[in-house]
């Protein structure tokens, strides 16, 4: 994260120095009607809340929640009850992450629905990309194959059925893979077929990921990752051909 980690830390510190002031002189007298001061989801993502400022959600996540574009998810615009259940799983050893389960742990349940309601209403925007960071090259067409049609012979449903065609997740249990990095994802995909990561409904990604071959893995992180069912993520490459749903006509 290098460079835009310290600026981000930078600007981190002057938001919560400048909450910190603002609950100084505007804070007290409701501080004591109220017995406790309640942070909101947004002072939590600046400060941390009970992780402290080492946990500041923006040092990572980036001040728009947009992610690093690289290995730190988004968290914009997220479906609440999945984010609620991966702070759940951070904490109880469904997914293992040194910085995340530490933080999570430290996240009452009532901290974290304001995390979530804080970060479900913000508009996604395109991460910051770590300087000299190449663009994502054009996804191979089998990618488009498997992802919006499964292969019928392996017993791969499509991640399109779970995904969204356009990637952009389906309810609460099923989320949107589009504007997550490439990288991001190709290690999730790893992390379950190696049984790292696990805990989702009905083993489904469990499942998946290990009828999958190793070579198709990073195929799928880089097409779903581009698809357009994230509000703003402009990371194809111009010179790429429409990640489109293939023909049904033409395809199995
Ligand atoms: C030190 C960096 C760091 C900090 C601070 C941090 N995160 Fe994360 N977060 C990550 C990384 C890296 C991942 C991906 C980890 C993995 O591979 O499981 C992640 C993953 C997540 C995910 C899973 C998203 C998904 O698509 O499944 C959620 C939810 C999340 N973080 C919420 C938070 C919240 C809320 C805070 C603040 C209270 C926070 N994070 C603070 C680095 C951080
Ligand atoms: C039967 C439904 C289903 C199918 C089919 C499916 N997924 Fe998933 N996927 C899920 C669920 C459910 C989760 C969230 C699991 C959890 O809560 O931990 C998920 C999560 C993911 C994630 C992690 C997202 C994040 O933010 O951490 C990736 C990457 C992913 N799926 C890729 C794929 C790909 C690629 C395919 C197709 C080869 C696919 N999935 C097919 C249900 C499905």
């Amino acid at each position: 994260m290098g460079r835009i980690h310290n600026n981000l830390v930078q600007a981190a510190a002057r938001v919560v120095l400048g909450a910190g002031l603002l609950v100084a002189s505007t804070g007290c007298s409701r501080q004591h009607e109220a017995g406790q001061f309640e942070a909101s989801g947004e002072v939590i993502a600046l400060g941390g809340g009970d992780a402290g400022v080492q946990g500041a959600c923006v040092l990572c996540h980036g001040l728009q929640g947009q992610g690093d574009g690289e290995t730190v998810p988004r968290l914009a615009a997220m479906d609440r009850g999945y984010f609620l259940q991966q702070l759940e799983n951070y904490d109880n050893g469904a997914r293992n992450h040194a910085q995340m389960s530490w933080i999570a742990g430290r996240l009452d349940n009532q901290a974290r629905v304001r995390l979530v309601d804080y970060y479900a209403t913000l508009p996604l925007t395109a991460p910051v990309r770590a300087e000299g960071a190449l663009p994502a090259p054009c996804p191979p067409p089998v990618a488009a194959i498997l992802y919006q049609q499964g292969d019928p012979e392996r017993g791969i449903t499509s991640c399109a059925t779970c995904h969204g065609a356009r990637g952009e997740g389906v309810g609460t249990g099923n989320p949107p893979l589009a504007g997550q990095p490439a990288p991001y994802l190709l290690a999730q995909l790893r992390l379950w077929r190696t049984g790292k990561r696990y805990g989702d409904a009905m083993d489904a990604m469990t499942h998946v990921s290990r009828l999958l071959a190793e070579d198709e893995l990073a195929p799928l992180a880089g097409y779903s990752a581009v698809l357009p069912g994230a509000m703003s993520y402009p990371e194809l490459p111009a010179t790429c051909p429409p990640a489109r749903r293939p023909d049904p006509k033409s395809g199995a």
